[in-house]
């Protein structure tokens, strides 16, 4: 069924990102599971680019947003009158991330983090310096843009923030660069649209030293990395390094919308003083998402399933190795169930991903990586789903290889 057919107002009305968009018709969404009006089920392994930690419609969080909209939605902007789905997110997650990360201000998406945190630092240590690293994506608004790592995104876009530079991920020759005009240094802890790249051991606290010494703030965005997609709940942990500020969104509003920057109170005082309400939104921090956001964060936790993305990812990252690897697969990089399959070649990698779509299997490119498939399923995927899902993409490869461009 074409989305034409089932909604005429799909291209006519509703303002689309590219010429191609994959158009599934969306029903209704269960597990790991999304089905079109007609029946048809699709298995979804990007979880709506990290956002579906724990599938679609988890019972648990479908109960507490039932619950919180029967008691209250917006009331009042972000900060003002006390809302306890608030405050309990924001404890909970202050209560499990390290010392120096204790302030929460919640926002309604990833970039919007991203702006708080460059006012944020900016004022607070009176430079106006930002570096961040080639291939970074940060997100779409200007002062994102200007931090992110693919020129193609940011030169139709210029002038953007002044005094933005990029330095190279896993080039410690290139934190040389951090210096007393640098007020922070943004980085993904595993890259993800760069192509799922994994730090080399040691460069984040290269990272961290060289901030250190340079009197530059570290932000670490874990906007995809946070709440368990690498294999631990946040990936800081996977080196024990501790930035100056993390940011959050995707998983950590349970499939509704919502972001984070979370800093020191010393740092995040910054935002309410000099002048008070320096940095405001309405609707940041949503009654809704923080309720979606905490009962997601209770089952990642209960259920253990940072551990089981890192088992899983594993075991995932071998099957699609052993089944493709010189077939057209050229290697599999991943953090837990972030996954990048690195194809022979983008065009390959173009016609795989439609012939996966034909295979009901929801996979998708990067922007900054033309040859690369990344997946991210649901934290909850059955192994059973991920065999399936190889079998499936063995298929979809080999008949991708035989198309004349590919
Ligand atoms: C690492 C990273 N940072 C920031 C963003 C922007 O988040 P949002 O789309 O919620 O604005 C994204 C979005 O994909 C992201 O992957």
């Amino acid at each position: 069924m074409t989305p034409r057919a089932v909604f005429p107002g799909f291209s006519s009305s509703l303002a689309l990102t590219s010429d191609s968009p994959v158009g599934v018709v969306v029903d209704r969404a269960r597990g790991c599971l999304i089905y079109d009006p007609g029946g048809k089920e699709y298995l979804d392994l990007l979880s709506g680019m990290g956002v579906a930690a724990l599938g679609h419609a988890h019972p648990r969080v479908a109960e507490a947003i039932s619950a919180q909209a029967a008691r209250h939605l917006h009331v009042m902007v972000y900060g003002e009158y006390v809302i306890e789905s608030q405050v309990r997110l924001a404890s909970r997650l202050a209560g499990l991330l390290p010392a120096g990360l204790d302030k929460v201000y919640f926002t309604n998406s990833g970039t919007e983090a991203v702006e708080g945190a460059i006012k944020m630092v900016r004022k607070a240590t009176g430079r106006s310096g930002m570096l961040a690293f080639r291939g970074a994506f940060h997100g779409d608004t200007t002062g994102a843009v200007s931090l992110g790592g693919n020129p193609l995104y940011r030169d139709p876009f210029v002038p953007l923030l002044p005094h933005c530079g990029l330095l190279e991920f896993n080039d410690t020759g290139s934190l040389k660069a951090i210096n007393e005009s640098t007020a922070a240094v943004f980085v993904e802890p595993v890259q993800s649209e760069a192509g799922v790249i994994l730090p080399e051991p040691g460069f984040l606290a290269e990272l961290a030293a060289s901030c250190r010494a340079a009197g530059a703030l570290l932000v670490f965005d874990e906007v995809i990395t946070g709440l368990g997609r690498t294999g631990s709940l946040f990936a800081l942990e996977r080196e024990g390094v501790v930035p100056d500020v993390l940011l959050l969104a995707k998983a950590v509003g349970g499939g509704l919308p919502l972001g984070a920057f979370i800093a020191s109170e010393e740092l995040m005082s910054i935002l309410s003083q000099d002048p008070p309400l320096g940095h405001v939104t309405t609707f940041g921090g949503h009654p809704l998402s923080c309720a979606a956001g905490l009962a997601t964060l209770e089952v990642i936790i209960e259920d253990q399933l940072p551990a089981r993305a890192a088992t899983l990812g594993d075991y995932f990252a071998d099957a699609l190795t052993a089944a493709m690897q010189g077939d057209g697969l050229r290697e599999v990089r991943h953090a837990g169930l972030l996954l990048g399959l690195e194809m022979d070649s983008p065009p390959l990698a173009e016609a795989f991903v439609a012939e996966c779509l034909k295979e009901r299997l929801l996979t998708g490119r990067t922007l900054h990586d033309d040859g690369l498939i990344r997946l991210a399923p649901p934290l909850i995927i059955s192994e059973a789903e991920l065999d399936d899902a190889v079998l499936r993409m063995q298929r979809a490869l080999s008949r991708a290889r035989s198309q004349p461009d590919a």
